[in-house]
């Protein structure tokens, strides 16, 4: 791939910085290093030396390579080093004013035809150009810790930002062996922005009393395929870098309720209890290793079990129940109506349990709900209402437990744990694509690359059915009035005129 950046330097040299330097010299770029901070450019490149090594030991590379990437990294000791650079990517302090302050000097310095880019995870990339002569040569460039891992940038384009450098970004991105998604200046980006749905939702399932905090991350790492839970990755990530940025996104869009953080990890932050960092966060490390995690509630096995009602939502869920059932030889009731002391089985979407049975018309003390939006295969959750007797409750555990497949059974929940996760990740995904901040691919290639989900938000809509996400939200909206649930505009078109989610004019 062709494109004229043959030097680029990099403007602090901590972590993101040293990791942009190592995938820029190792892809054959001239790579300059220069920080504020006295000695910290030279001892950025004998740490790059000391990975080249270890990559070599690891016969990841061979010793020309790591040579000829120790040689393309020089040490810059003043700005004006960096006068003949094609591109300059700052990862200095998250300060608007100095990053203002900077780009003014260098300016001063490089050429018209240099491109200067900031790795900010924040801020505005048009705010960042607005003291510049060439607000168009401001481009934002937003890598992921760790840089050489995490293969996806995201290359941002500024109100001003000339759409040639954009591509010039793009093209060196596919060198530097990163998948570049290109987004429009707006708060959060993509990654940052899309992310907002997964911590939120299971925060307010956990204020709700739903269940603990173990039940959720199982459901959506066991069950939906999650590669963590939402807890799990909070404490992982740390409620310093984690709880800002919820409350950062909040306020930049003039609190849009779509991205409500909550007070519960405000209040672990201030008493310092960040996640695995400090020994303690939702779960317990202090001893080393994760502790505090409640398990898996095994059912007893019960010699009579009541015959089964079911209703549902959708006829291929009713017909996964039925199949379940006569496997495991348990009576179904077909009437149209419950006899009744028949288990009423109720299949539905974006709905307690209390609400589904008023709904159908049947007895709430014989309900529960059963949350089929991701098959029964790998793991089953369970609502029983308030009043759901429990001989009901038990008997339904023990059913859908006869194969040994792992059953949570969960407080009443308008919309079960994971319908509410996955319909706020898509719902989120949709809105991004409906304000045009970026294509339906980058958007679905940045979430699989940079939150590790098994698919981008727009494409899982399609593969679960945008009209099962469509009800769980228009449910959930009716029944609690909060506008974070509304559906977006993009999912109720496509919805209503049998379209892929991916679908685009
Ligand atoms: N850490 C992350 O996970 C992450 C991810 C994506 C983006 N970012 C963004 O990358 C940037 C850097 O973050 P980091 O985590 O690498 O920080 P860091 O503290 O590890 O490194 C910053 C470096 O910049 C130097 N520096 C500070 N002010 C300077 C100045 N005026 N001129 C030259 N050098 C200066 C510091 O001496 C330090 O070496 C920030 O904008 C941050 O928002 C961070």
């Amino acid at each position: 791939m062709t494109h004229p950046i043959k030097k680029i330097a990099i403007i602090g040299v901590g972590v993101m910085g040293s990791g942009i330097a190592q995938i820029a010299a190792q892809s054959g770029h001239i790579t300059y290093l220069y920080d504020a901070k006295a000695g910290a450019a030279q001892q950025a490149k004998q740490q790059l030396a000391i990975t080249f090594q270890k990559l070599l030991d690891k016969n990841k590379i061979t010793t020309e390579y790591a040579d000829a990437a120790n040689a393309n990294l020089l040490i810059a000791n003043e700005l004006h080093d960096l006068k003949d650079c094609d591109l300059i990517v700052e990862a200095i302090v998250e300060r608007l004013d100095i990053k203002q302050s900077l780009m003014s000097q260098l300016e001063a310095i490089v050429p018209e035809t240099t491109i200067l880019a900031s790795n900010t995870s924040s801020l505005s990339i048009t705010a960042i150009a607005s003291n510049c002569k060439h607000p168009e040569r401001v481009a934002g460039y937003h890598f992921f810790n760790p840089v050489p891992l995490m293969k996806v940038v995201e290359v941002i384009q500024g109100l001003k930002t000339d759409p040639k450098h954009i591509e010039t970004l793009n093209q060196l991105s596919r060198v530097l062996g990163h998948r570049p998604v290109v987004a429009k200046d707006t708060p959060g980006f993509i990654i940052n922005h899309a992310g907002r749905a997964y911590g939120t939702e299971a925060l307010k399932i956990l204020n709700e009393n739903v269940t603990d905090i173990s039940e959720i991350d199982r459901i959506l790492r066991d069950g939906v395929g999650f590669r963590m839970g939402p807890f799990e990755l909070m404490d992982l990530t740390g409620l310093d870098v984690s709880h800002p940025v919820m409350e950062s996104i909040y306020h930049q869009y003039y609190e849009e309720a779509r991205y409500r953080p909550n007070s519960l990890t405000k209040q672990m932050l201030e008493a310092k209890q960040l996640g695995r960092k400090v020994g303690q966060g939702f779960y317990d490390y202090r001893t080393g290793s994760k502790t505090g995690e409640t398990s898996a509630k095994v059912a007893e096995r019960l010699t009579l079990y009541p015959k089964v009602w079911i209703a549902a939502d959708f006829e291929d869920d009713k017909q996964l129940l039925i199949n379940y059932l006569t496997t495991h030889n348990i009576q179904l009731d077909v009437g149209a109506k419950p006899q009744a002391d028949s288990l009423c089985l109720l299949a539905c979407y974006g709905e307690d349990t209390t609400h589904a049975a008023l709904r159908l018309n049947v007895n709430p003390a014989h309900s529960v709900a059963i949350d089929m939006l991701y098959g029964i295969e790998k793991h089953r959750t369970l609502m029983p209402s308030l009043i759901t007797e429990v001989t009901y409750s038990h008997a339904a555990h023990s059913i859908f437990n006869l194969d040994g497949a792992m059953v949570s059974t969960i407080g009443e929940s308008i919309g079960f744990v994971a319908q509410r996760i996955l319909a706020m990740v898509i719902n989120l995904g949709c809105d991004i694509a409906q304000q045009a901040i970026a294509s339906v691919d980058d958007i679905n290639a940045a979430v699989r690359l940079g939150l590790g989900y098994p698919f981008g938000p727009i494409e899982w809509g399609d593969e679960i059915g945008s009209n099962k996400i469509l009800l769980i939200l228009n449910r959930i909206t009716a029944l609690t009035s909060d506008p974070r649930y509304r559906p977006s505009p993009w999912l109720q078109r496509r919805v209503a005129l049998n379209l892929p989610l991916t679908f685009t004019t």
